[in-house]
């Protein structure tokens, strides 16, 4: 009697979590690792950066069930079982494209923002706001139900030079009020994490605070580090991966690259002998696994497939990359996780070092009622939540060499409409608006702008990332903004 109870409170316990028949069980974080909600058994993340069209093209790869029917069977032939989407627009249905991915065994983790929904480098604090959390909810909305999300990220690089280490507490104010808005609305604990760029002076600090302090709800449940140290034919120490396993060795969460695969001196396509490493007992103690940049080939040139319409053509690299996946398995057994470290210690403000206060911003209180009634109806791309922000780029790593991000340069141009398209956002109640930057509304009427990231790391790899999508149209939603500014802000 007794015994059966128990058995059938588990058993109710194990449904509401995960499908029985479900392909994708619903992964778990224990100390520093995942697991298969079902089997119990360590999840490694084997996996691509998904986003055709990148941001130049800037699409919702999920809301198009022709490109997804083109894509899974070639993830399902490259052995992948997570892709990593930077960006989606909320008020699409992704149905059809995330039963599919379930059919066949693959989880998502997905950025939750856009380019023009998304925090300010220039000024985080008018940035952070209850129109941007509305659109933040709601993509979290729009996955939840999905047993196949293995995580959220809050942000992807936003601090991503040494001198803009100040948006830190608005990133972590972010997670902390996502993970909330899933308790309030009783939604599965989705892990939410932040994908790092590599930075020498604070990527030690920068996995510390987001993994700090007693308020468990702020502290991330995952942390990705988009890593460019192993190119070509490296090694273990060369690459500096060794020095990363003992830099991380304490850490007490699931830690993983989400970008990875350095293209830098490379002529005859990635070699991809990392996947002998990061599969390997060498890492598994601290290392989950990680995401190859980057599927589909983009100005930049990291893409593992052609694509044209219909078809895609499949590189050097990416048969590389298959067999490297085929050869090299996950470790056995646990793979040496722990499951008994502590979160970290805060590290302090310093200036020029390390600006984050480990006070994070309270939220904009206009956002809490999200929690009640939920976020509403989605605004998908026509959230534009950063007016007069200021001027601001979001892109990944140049993804040259070693520490790509702190010898980078951005070189962008901000663009806009002109004139009364900026300004007199509706959004908080807050006092936000005395910090908006004043140079918003003077951008220029160009509205096309490209945003590269330059790698100068090593030699001779420029690598142009991610361009900026242009300003749409302008966009009134009534109730919602009473005006639109278009910021350039490429997140990818
Ligand atoms: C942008 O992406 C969409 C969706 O994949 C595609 O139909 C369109 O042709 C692309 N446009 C350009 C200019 O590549
Ligand atoms: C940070 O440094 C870059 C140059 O590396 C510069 O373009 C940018 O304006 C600086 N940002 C801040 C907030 O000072
Ligand atoms: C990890 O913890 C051990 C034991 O406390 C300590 O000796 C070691 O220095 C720590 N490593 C790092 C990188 O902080
Ligand atoms: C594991 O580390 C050892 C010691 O550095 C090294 O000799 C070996 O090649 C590494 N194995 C892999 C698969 O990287
Ligand atoms: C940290 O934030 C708190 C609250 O906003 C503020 O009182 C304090 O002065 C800040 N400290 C630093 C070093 O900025
Ligand atoms: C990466 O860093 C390691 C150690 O700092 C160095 O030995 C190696 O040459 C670097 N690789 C590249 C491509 O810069
Ligand atoms: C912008 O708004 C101001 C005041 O609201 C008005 O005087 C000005 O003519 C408007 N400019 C444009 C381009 O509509
Ligand atoms: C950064 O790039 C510049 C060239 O723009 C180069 O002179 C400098 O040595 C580089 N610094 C590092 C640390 O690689
Ligand atoms: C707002 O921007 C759109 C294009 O982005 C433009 O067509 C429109 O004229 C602009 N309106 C104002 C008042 O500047």
């Amino acid at each position: 009697m007794r015994l059966s109870t128990t058995i059938g409170t588990l058993f109710t316990l194990l449904a509401g979590v995960t499908k029985a028949d479900s392909n994708t069980p619903s992964i778990k974080v224990n100390g520093n690792a995942f697991f298969d909600g079902k089997t119990g058994t360590r999840f490694y993340i084997r996996g691509v950066d998904y986003q055709p069209g990148g941001s130049s093209n800037l699409t919702d790869p999920l809301a198009d069930a022709d490109n997804c029917k083109r894509d899974i069977p070639v993830f399902q032939d490259l052995g992948i079982n997570t892709i990593r989407v930077y960006s989606v627009d909320n008020s699409k249905d992704h149905s059809d494209c995330m039963q599919e991915l379930q059919k066949a065994g693959i989880y998502l983790i997905l950025d939750v923002n856009t380019p023009h929904a998304s925090l300010s480098r220039i000024d985080p604090e008018c940035s952070y706001n209850a129109n941007y959390l509305q659109s933040v909810f709601a993509t979290v909305d729009a996955f939840a139900q999905y047993d196949n999300v293995l995580g959220f990220f809050a942000g992807n690089e936003v601090i991503n030079e040494a001198n803009n280490t100040f948006t830190a507490p608005y990133v972590k104010a972010v997670v902390r009020d996502m993970k909330k808005y899933m308790k309030a609305r009783s939604y599965r604990a989705i892990p939410v994490g932040y994908s790092a760029a590599d930075i020498s002076s604070n990527r030690e600090l920068a996995a510390e605070y987001f993994n700090c302090g007693d308020d468990a709800d702020a502290r991330v449940d995952m942390f990705g580090v988009n890593d460019y140290s192993w190119c070509g034919n490296s090694d273990f120490q060369k690459s500096g991966y060794a020095t990363k396993m003992q830099l991380y060795e304490n850490y007490s969460i699931p830690i993983f690259l989400s970008e990875f695969g350095c293209n830098q001196g490379v002529t005859d396509g990635r070699p991809f002998t990392e996947i002998g490493a990061i599969y390997s007992k060498n890492m598994s103690s601290v290392f989950s696994g990680g995401l190859v940049y980057e599927y589909s080939s983009e100005a930049n040139d990291y893409g593992l497939v052609e694509i044209d319409g219909d078809s895609v053509t499949k590189s050097n690299d990416y048969q590389n990359l298959k067999k490297q996946y085929a050869a090299h398995s996950d470790p056995s057994g646990d793979g040496g996780y722990s499951s008994d470290k502590k979160y970290s210690n805060c590290p302090s403000y310093k200036k020029d070092v390390w600006e984050a206060n480990n006070t994070l911003p309270e939220m904009p209180s206009a956002a809490s009622a999200y929690f009640k009634k939920g976020a509403g109806t989605p605004q998908g791309t026509k959230a534009y939540t950063q007016n007069d922000c200021g001027s601001d780029v979001h892109v990944v790593p140049a993804g040259g060499g070693n520490d790509s991000g702190s010898n980078s340069t951005l070189s962008s141009s901000s663009s806009s409409s002109s004139g009364n398209n900026t300004s007199t956002s509706t959004s908080t109640s807050t006092s936000k608006s005395d910090s908006q930057s004043s140079s918003a509304s003077t951008k220029s009427t160009n509205s096309k702008t490209a945003s590269i990231i330059t790698s100068t790391r090593g030699s001779s790899t420029t690598s142009g990332h991610k361009k900026s999508k242009g300003a749409g149209p302008a966009l009134e939603i009534p109730g919602f903004f009473s005006a639109m500014t278009e910021l350039m802000a490429v997140i990818l």
